[in-house]
């Protein structure tokens, strides 16, 4: 299907608030159209009409006090969001239920919600992350719910944003992918997306800098839905494949004392393999990478198709935890009764998103095994406190070193680049022995050698401080 792509404002109803609606309200104001956001959390849309950003993201406050309140307004009220929209798109929570598959309820509640409420045709847009065929279960619920076909239409457009870097990656996305069966839709989705794919959002003086430009503009690929559906899941299962892959390489360069580093540069500059997405460490987490690899799974098995490669990255993930956990043992011999300092929380960094966070679920077996922690993360402190209280076994502290004051070890869990320029000789005053187990890789072996710290990462031969630089086998 070809589509031209006129460029007019268009009234956009966006349901949910959170890293995906929000993140896709203010852009849509920002490339002039209207825009009503809504959600049913009434702490959330109080907080947003009060021109304050809900989560932790790069240029949101800025969007919000550009376009809060004027090219986007946030309400709780659900009719005043669908009546005056032309589009409407879904962006609710689709969390991973107990087979393994996506849990649609919160999707299916709001496509009963908008049947209710329909006044007029309009085009329902799958942003939350659903499996192949979910266009057709929405189609079939609106239809339960007596609104005729000539009423709307259902179109995916899969959203390939990262938490973090979230507002550039929309305003500048590799790729728009629009999944429509039919030609009225896929118009009214290219009209929204013309300000990229033309080109001429980046004339404009206040435009977001980024890597697409007029001259470069966003790709816009039309498929119809369920391949749209499936380019989402598929790109999410292709990535953290990546990451299994690298990990499961990092551990066989641990063995034959290679260095993963060095293996990801050499593979990483064939342009077929490309660079992104080679950091070996503690594996992926997350609010997306873990659930969707499961659902698709589930999605493969349900259409009788044998994709047991998706288990194996799944398997070996699961196993990179337990791996570094038994680094962090090794190191110190026994766990009971020993401190630690903790540096991340959040899942990556530059957010403060904990679901799914590796960081979390490493500190909550270091606790289980008798340890003290004291953590420190430079976004997430408040989030994690909801899922780690403080207590006795569990301290939050106010920077790194006053984390690593009179600890037996340190141990790296998020990639924050304040981590990788850490003062190392306070640090290494500040412990009790100078040892620093990093699980993303941020330090070279050698430099950590030389400034008297063993140090112990992931793919590459541990250094001890007593070895003064030479690279040993750490024995586990
Ligand atoms: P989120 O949990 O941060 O936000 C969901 C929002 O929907 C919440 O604010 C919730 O209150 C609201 N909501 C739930 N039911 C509602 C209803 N009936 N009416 C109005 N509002 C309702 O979720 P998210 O991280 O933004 O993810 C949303 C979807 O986008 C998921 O399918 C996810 O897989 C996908 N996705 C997420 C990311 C990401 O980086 N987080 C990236 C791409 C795709
Ligand atoms: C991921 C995808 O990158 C987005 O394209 C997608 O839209 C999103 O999921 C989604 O569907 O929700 P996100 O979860 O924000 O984005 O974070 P990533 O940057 O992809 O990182 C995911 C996890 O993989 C993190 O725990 C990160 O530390 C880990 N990771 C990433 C590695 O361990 N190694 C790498 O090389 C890259």
């Amino acid at each position: 299907m070809s589509v031209s792509p006129a460029s007019s404002p268009v009234t956009i109803c966006v349901i949910g608030s959170g890293y995906v609606g929000l993140v896709a309200a203010v852009c849509f104001a920002e490339m002039g159209h209207r825009v009503i956001c809504v959600d049913n959390n009434e702490a959330k849309v109080a907080q947003l009409l009060r021109g304050e950003a809900p989560i932790y993201e790069e240029y949101l406050p800025q969007m919000l006090a550009r376009h809060g309140n004027r090219g986007v307004t946030f309400t709780t009220n659900l009719a005043e969001g669908i009546h005056p929209a032309d589009a409407v798109f879904i962006a609710v929570g689709t969390p991973q239920g107990s087979s393994g598959a996506a849990d649609l309820s919160y999707v299916e509640a709001v496509v009963s919600q908008i049947a209710q409420v329909m006044n007029g045709y309009k085009v329902l847009v799958e942003k939350s992350t659903v499996p192949v065929y979910t266009n057709e279960w929405i189609t079939r619920c609106m239809h339960r719910h007596g609104v005729d076909s000539d009423q709307f239409d259902v179109v995916s457009n899969p959203e390939f944003l990262r938490e973090g870097t979230a507002i550039s990656d929309f305003l500048h996305p590799d790729r728009i992918v629009v999944g429509a069966n039919q030609q009225r839709s896929a118009e009214l989705l290219s009209r929204i997306y013309a300000p990229l794919t033309t080109g001429s959002y980046y004339d404009q003086p206040e435009a977001l800098p980024g890597p697409c430009s007029r001259h470069q503009p966003a790709r816009i690929v039309v498929t119809s839905a369920q391949s749209a559906e499936i380019i989402k899941h598929a790109s999410n299962a292709f990535l953290a494949m990546k990451i299994s892959f690298i990990n499961a390489v990092a551990n066989l360069a641990e063995t034959v004392e290679a260095d993963i580093e060095d293996i990801a540069l050499g593979m990483g500059l064939d342009s077929r393999i490309g660079p992104r997405f080679l950091r070996a460490g503690l594996g992926y987490g997350g609010s997306c990478f873990p659930k969707d690899v499961a659902a698709f799974s589930w999605v493969a098995e349900q259409h009788g198709v044998d994709f047991r490669l998706l288990q194996e990255v799944r398997q070996i993930n699961d196993r990179q935890l337990d791996l570094f956990f038994e680094k962090i043992r090794s190191a110190l011999w026994t766990l009971r009764g020993k401190k630690i300092a903790a540096l991340g929380l959040a899942f990556k960094a530059d957010t403060d998103d904990m679901r799914d966070s590796p960081a979390i679920a490493l500190i909550r077996r270091l606790l289980d095994a008798g340890v003290s922690v004291a953590a420190y993360d430079p976004a997430a402190m408040d989030s994690a406190t909801r899922l780690l209280p403080a207590g006795e076994q569990m301290r939050y502290a106010s920077d790194p070193y006053e984390a690593a004051t009179d600890a037996d070890a340190v141990v790296i869990l998020t990639e924050w680049k304040q981590f990788a320029t850490l003062d190392l000789q306070r640090l290494n005053r500040a412990l009790k022995f100078p040892i620093l187990i990093d699980g993303r890789n941020l330090y070279d072996p050698a430099v950590m050698a030389n400034q008297g710290f063993t140090y112990i990462s992931v793919g590459r031969p541990a250094v001890y401080a007593s070895t003064q630089g030479r690279p040993r086998k750490f024995p586990l």
